[in-house]
């Protein structure tokens, strides 16, 4: 009776174990030690304002000084053709094109030289298809042409994807970048009229659901990024239940955000909101961006990005997301940059920037960096939920390369506790 109680609880804890082992994980891997500048800052709004398909106001000596610039991202490793070649790629929710740099780019292509290229010739599974591919930035076009290969994302291997091989780069946007390319996780209706990995994945069967999962692991100096959870979500790394909000739009992952507020001051009243793992900032609209500096007693720079006094920190509001009736809040700890300038003064910059023309609040890192997010593509619906504040997941020891070819991944030195004390109130 008592043993038999034992092996029946024994059963239960190894199903438990099984269901879970069965989503495949990716880990992400962040830069260690960046020192954020100015620099980078403005570069990463010149990748964005491509992104959102927007005309940057940048002028041409703002893009000599965002050399190097757009580096601080969340990675994944993928690996491409047979046998294997392999990638960090940009993990980027706010994009639908997957592009890597090619073996045949040109020598004058720095950020190809700098970076691991995909050599067509040298995988047997690769399928030529040819097509021209493009995506205009402030400071230039990357462009190339479509190919078709096995992609391999940690032991999930998709046939037939096709993706971009690029010839060109913008500028030395990506000459320093820690990534060599970008899968875009964005919905199929924003690529380039080409499916996207996940929606491989799906049609190939090789998911249970047709749903991922992200953390990202803001705090701490590992290399340990965060975890991308594919076909499910993972009990252990939440708490509490998933708040769903219909995606509004399926492109973007853009959903409707009841309201944000300072204080009695409202911001948006039903705001179209998109999360974006790509991008580190909340974008804002200009009569936002406008209201949050005044409140903040910000000054603008008249390029879309607003210093605070460094020595008023404690002074400074937090911002109220309302989605789904729960609210999120962001306090300046989260909010506000701390930056080095060309002099090696640190500027206290605001997350919240503005980019011309632009009407949605974008959601990046500042944000996501707090919730667990669930990108449910079959219910065409996004989640968020509270992490556990300190669970086995932050131990995880998964590396940067599929262990499926038999290589030990590396060890992170993982630090913890993960998230910050103000993780509780963050939801109220
Ligand atoms: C690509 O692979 C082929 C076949 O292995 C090899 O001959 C060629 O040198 C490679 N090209 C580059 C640029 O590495
Ligand atoms: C991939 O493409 C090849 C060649 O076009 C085809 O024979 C094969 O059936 C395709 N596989 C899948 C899984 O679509
Ligand atoms: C902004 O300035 C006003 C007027 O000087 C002051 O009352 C307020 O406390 C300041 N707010 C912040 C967040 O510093
Ligand atoms: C800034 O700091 C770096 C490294 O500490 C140093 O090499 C450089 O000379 C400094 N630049 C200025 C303008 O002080
Ligand atoms: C979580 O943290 C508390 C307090 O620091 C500790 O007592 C507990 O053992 C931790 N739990 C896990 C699963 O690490």
């Amino acid at each position: 009776m008592r043993q038999g109680f034992h092996i029946s609880i024994l059963i239960v804890l190894m199903a438990i174990g099984l269901s879970v082992g069965q989503l495949r994980r990716s880990t992400i891997v962040r830069q260690t030690n960046q020192i954020q500048t100015h620099a980078n800052f403005k570069a990463e709004k010149i990748v964005l304002a491509a992104k959102y398909f927007l005309t940057d106001r940048q002028s041409p000596q703002t893009a000599q000084i965002v050399a190097n610039g757009f580096n601080r991202e969340y990675t994944i490793g993928v690996c491409i053709g047979t046998p294997p070649q392999c990638f960090n790629l940009l993990f980027d929710t706010g994009s639908a094109d997957m592009w890597v740099p090619s073996a045949k780019c040109p020598t004058s292509n720095e950020a190809c030289q700098e970076h691991n290229k995909y050599n067509s010739s040298a995988s047997s599974s690769y399928v030529a298809d040819g097509r021209g591919f493009s995506l205009q930035y402030g400071t230039g076009s990357l462009s190339g042409f479509l190919s078709t290969d096995t992609v391999d994302i940690d032991g999930l291997v998709i046939r037939n994807q096709t993706f971009a091989e690029a010839i060109t780069e913008p500028g030395t946007t990506f000459v320093d970048s820690t990534f060599d390319g970008v899968i875009g996780m964005a919905l199929t209706p924003l690529s380039a009229g080409i499916t996207t990995p996940f929606d491989n994945i799906i049609q190939q069967g090789l998911v249970k659901r047709s749903v991922f999962s992200v953390y990202l692991r803001r705090e701490g100096t590992s290399e340990f990024g965060g975890e991308v959870i594919w076909g499910g979500v993972d009990r252990s790394i939440y708490r509490g239940s998933i708040n769903y909000v219909p995606i509004s739009m399926p492109a973007y992952w853009q959903f409707t955000a009841k309201s944000v507020k300072i204080q009695d001051t409202l911001l948006c009243d039903g705001c179209q909101a998109i999360a974006d793992t790509g991008t580190s900032f909340v974008v804002v609209p200009l009569r936002a961006y406008n209201s949050i500096n005044s409140l903040l007693n910000a000054t603008d720079s008249g390029e879309g990005e607003a210093f605070v006094d460094c020595s008023n920190l404690c002074n400074l509001l937090n911002v109220h997301l309302n989605i789904g009736g729960t609210t999120y809040t962001l306090t300046p700890k989260d909010y506000i940059y701390k930056v080095q300038d060309t002099n090696n003064q640190t500027l206290c910059l605001s997350g919240f920037t503005y980019l011309e023309g632009n009407l949605l609040w974008i959601l990046g890192d500042i944000f996501l960096g707090k919730v667990y997010t669930v990108f449910d593509v079959g219910n065409e619906r996004i989640g968020f939920a509270r992490l556990r504040k300190n669970s086995t997941y932050a131990y995880s020891s998964y590396g940067r390369q599929p262990s499926v070819y038999g290589r030990e991944p590396p060890k992170y030195d993982i630090d913890y506790p993960v998230y910050g004390d103000d993780n509780s109130r963050f939801f109220t």
